[in-house]
């Protein structure tokens, strides 16, 4: 857990909306209580599967909004190779946070630089088997790590248990930078594991089909603040 109680951040993945309503889904979302809007970018290379590029991003950009008119923020988890080219243009396309494999750039420091450069929040994303190294060099210039509890390409998989430790070191390096960098979890994320999830320390939680595969949006999204709750 972190020293200080974190603000909680639900984080719905549309990869598992209904990509012929995708505007309808992300209102829904937003109506039923989205607090960031998780948008999965693949590319058929990096990972076994193709989804959506940033004239969809922008598209969408003006409807992430509530009802009050505030904005909710677009949180973008690219898993492309190469990165930077992607990222600038999502950038374009009013991405609020990037976030990107380290295995799938050559040169991590200068992308995370370039995302910053650009008026973007960026994040490095672990996959499972991944080790949480190539923060010793980073951690003072990222805003966000993302940590995978399941293997990228896919929603719908099962939660895998290991991410759980490392979800913890990366809470314990965190605190020791002293930053304020958000600890986001993706992958099997579901109303009856999200409280363990934040035990561990996590802060923000991608989830998709745990809430388009559910008629009532708000309803897991409360279901799921209930547990963070208790
Ligand atoms: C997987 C994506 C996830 C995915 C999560 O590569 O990064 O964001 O949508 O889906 P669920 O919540 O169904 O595991
Ligand atoms: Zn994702």
């Amino acid at each position: 857990m972190p020293k200080t109680l974190p603000t909680y951040r639900i984080a719905p993945s549309l990869l598992s909306a209904d990509f012929a309503r995708l505007g309808d889904e992300l209102k829904a979302v937003i109506a039923g209580g989205a607090d960031w809007i998780h948008f999965d970018v693949m590319d058929n290379h990096y990972v076994p599967n193709l989804t959506f590029g940033p004239m969809i991003c922008q598209a969408l950009k003006p409807h992430a909004k509530r009802a009050d008119g505030t904005a909710v923020p677009i949180d973008v988890h690219l898993m492309v190779q190469p990165v930077d080219s992607l990222a600038a243009a999502f950038a374009d396309a009013g991405a609020d946070l990037i976030s990107f494999h380290p295995e799938a750039s050559s040169h991590v420091h200068r992308s995370v630089q370039a995302i910053k450069a650009r008026g973007c929040k960026a994040g490095l994303v672990f996959n499972p088997a991944t080790p949480l190294d190539v923060l010793d060099w980073t951690i003072d210039d990222i805003d966000l790590i993302l940590i995978m509890s399941v293997n990228p390409g896919f929603g719908g998989q099962s939660f895998i248990d290991s991410a759980l430790r490392k979800i913890e070191q990366a809470r314990k390096r965190i605190e020791a930078s002293g930053r304020d960098i958000r600890l986001e979890v993706d992958g099997g994320i579901k109303i009856d594991n999200i409280a363990r999830v934040a035990a561990a320390g996590a802060d923000t939680f991608v989830a998709g089909s745990a809430i388009f595969g559910k008629p009532d949006y708000k309803a897991v999204i409360d279901a799921m603040r209930a547990e963070l709750k208790g």
